[in-house]
């Protein structure tokens, strides 16, 4: 057997340069491979050797790496490639016939690619030009943004009527730098309140977000407390904290908005959930299309580590804390949190066997709590004002606010903030303004890609985590009104277009069953659909459902259900 010693080599060019700055730590290499991308303008074969060279990793699994993320995959330069959403808000509001058109521009320099939800829903449909996030998009305005035009700004500092805001900023409130877009900066310095958490034992930190009953915002309202518990719990360290704002989920951008006027609530959040689980490191995992929000949060942190609220030996005490940004890179799996964790660690993110569970063996082999951005948002104001005050506001079961998208055919898309329990019909009329004119309700896409299909009948049911049973789901959030000119199989194919292109394929189930349930309902929209098509569709459904390894797949079974149960004389 032949053993080459390898001497170290001191850095010796770009790659090693970069290698370097993350202390050749393989766990950087998706960060790494996205830096020389868009200093080299596409990732080579050469470069991929290069860089499993400098991380003293095989080539194949660097490689594999590469492919697996849709912002590093790309055969173009990043610097000059426009990804069009082709999700449902934008497919909505225009995006098929812009897509159509693409091929035949006659524009060499720029790649145009179609992209999953890019998280912009409310300026659909949404573009991403280089980093640039820009929306509404017309074939006109592709041209003017490769030059200049920016896209319009969603403005969320002033509530709409009826809102209750908890986590957005009051109305009038200061500190507005340059424009909606720039972060509550002195705000964010006077909130942190240190001394207010750090008087309490994490003991009865824990014990009062128990009590104010928080559920997580991710998707599945599981008791934050409860989840931070079992962290505590665990007598191994290192503990970690970590934020999930991958926020890939279509018709969801609440995170975004979170991010973009309160990234200090959230890293608080965060400093408190580590105190009390007796973390010493946070990491927020942040989708590679949300550059601006990663690179606001990045200067939130700056400013709190200036500030001693975060870093070493936090406001005199023992306890020390800080928290590290990590870019995505294109990947809706990325989400579900142990697929997240695998991403974290620097490999393909595909999701772990359950059990073990994060709490106990999350964020490399290490007790973690994983909670959603809104979550952590949720946390200050709590140990503020107390959990009473928290349990007072909205639904029993759920109290608190919640941040909701209303999308689709209403007077005024976009975000607010209301308790748990309001009903479709108040989304449409009380927050969204009403129909269109011309409009009359056919449907709602409920809680997202991953949620159900609601036909009128269902306008009056209280959502909340619960009400998945009566046929409305929540999940994180979003909802798509749709008219009678939509049709709810076109909406369904799009929704299996999307998990057909997102699932990761480590299971068959889903990699399989989200294609043929796809190829079925292209059938079904161009009118050639069959009886037996239909047997097969819910059978797949069936299958999704039960056998797949992660809630992407079961997901994805869903909204084909609920299309079935309501509106089957559309399949015809
Ligand atoms: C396919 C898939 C995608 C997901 N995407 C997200 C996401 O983007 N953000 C998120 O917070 N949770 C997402 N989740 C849920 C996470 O797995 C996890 O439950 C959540 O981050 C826990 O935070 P919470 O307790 O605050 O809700 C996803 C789950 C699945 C199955
Ligand atoms: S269900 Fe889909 S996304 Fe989840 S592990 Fe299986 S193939 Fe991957
Ligand atoms: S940005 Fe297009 S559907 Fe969300």
């Amino acid at each position: 057997m032949h053993i080459q010693t390898l001497a170290y080599r001191p850095a010796d060019g770009p790659v090693d340069e970069a290698a370097e700055r993350y202390g050749r730590d393989p766990a950087a290499v998706v960060e790494i491979l996205r830096e020389l991308q868009q200093e080299r303008g596409r990732l080579t074969g050469a470069l991929i050797q290069e860089v499993a060279r400098a991380l003293r990793l095989p080539a194949a699994r660097v490689h594999g790496i590469a492919t697996f993320y849709s912002m590093l995959a790309g055969e173009a330069p990043p610097t000059r490639t426009i990804r069009i959403c082709d999700g449902p808000a934008c497919i909505l509001r225009g995006a098929g016939p812009l897509l159509g058109k693409l091929p035949t521009r006659p524009d060499q320099n720029w790649t145009i690619t179609r992209t999953s939800c890019l998280g912009l829903c409310d300026l659909a449909p949404a573009a991403l030009v280089r980093d640039e996030q820009v929306g509404p998009v017309t074939l006109d305005r592709i041209d003017s943004s490769i030059g200049r035009w920016c896209g319009e700004v969603s403005d969320y500092r002033q509530p709409r009527p009826g809102e209750t805001r908890v986590l957005l900023p009051d109305p009038g409130a200061a500190g507005f730098e340059d424009g909606a877009r720039s972060a509550l900066v002195p705000q964010a310095r006077a909130g942190w309140a240190w001394q207010n958490v750090l008087a309490h034992t994490p003991e009865a930190v824990l014990a009062e977000v128990e009590a104010s009953g928080l559920r997580g915002r991710g998707g599945a309202g599981f008791p934050a407390g409860r989840k931070w518990r079992l962290v505590a719990q665990e007598l191994r360290t290192p503990k970690y904290v970590v934020a999930n704002a991958d926020e890939s989920e279509p018709l969801s951008f609440k995170d975004r908005v979170l991010l973009d006027l309160r990234p200090d609530l959230v890293l608080q959040g965060m400093a408190i959930a580590a105190y009390a689980v007796g973390a010493a490191a946070g990491y927020v995992y942040i989708r590679g299309e949300y550059a601006a929000q990663a690179e606001r949060l990045g200067a939130a942190i700056d400013q709190a580590r200036r500030d001693g609220n975060l870093g070493r030996r936090i406001a005199g005490t023992e306890f020390s804390f800080d928290v590290h940004v990590h870019r995505g890179a294109g990947a809706y799996i990325c989400g579900e949190e142990t697929a997240l964790l695998e991403s974290l660690e620097g490999r393909r993110g595909e999701p772990r066997l359950r059990p073990p569970f994060p709490t106990s063996s999350g964020y490399r082999g290490q007790p973690t709590a994983i909670c959603n951005v809104e979550t952590f948002a949720a946390v200050p104001q709590i140990l503020a004002r107390g959990a009473a005050w928290y349990r007072s506001i909205g639904d029993v079961q759920t109290p608190g606010t919640k941040l909701y998208t209303v999308l689709g055919d209403v007077v005024r898309p976009g975000l607010f903030e209301a308790p748990y329990g309001i009903t479709l019909r108040q989304i449409i009329e009380d927050f969204g303004g009403g129909l269109r004119p011309g409009s009359t309700f056919r449907f709602a896409l409920t809680g997202g890609a991953a949620g159900a299909l609601a036909p009128p009948s269902l306008l009056d049911v209280p959502i909340d985590y619960e009400s998945a049973a009566e046929g409305v789901c929540l999940g994180s959030g979003g909802f798509l009104i749709c008219d009678q000119s939509v049709s709810p199989v076109k909406i369904l194919r799009e929704l299996l277009h999307f998990f057909e292109m997102e699932s990761c394929g480590k299971c068959t189930p889903c990699r399989i069953g989200t294609r043929e349930a796809c190829r079925i309902l292209d059938r079904f929209v161009a009118g050639a659909g069959t009886a037996q098509d239909l047997e097969r569709l819910a059978g797949l459904a069936r299958l999704l459902q039960t056998t797949s390894l992660c809630g992407l797949g079961a997901s994805a079974a869903k909204p084909i259900q609920s299309a079935l149960t309501h509106f089957r004389e559309c399949f015809a």
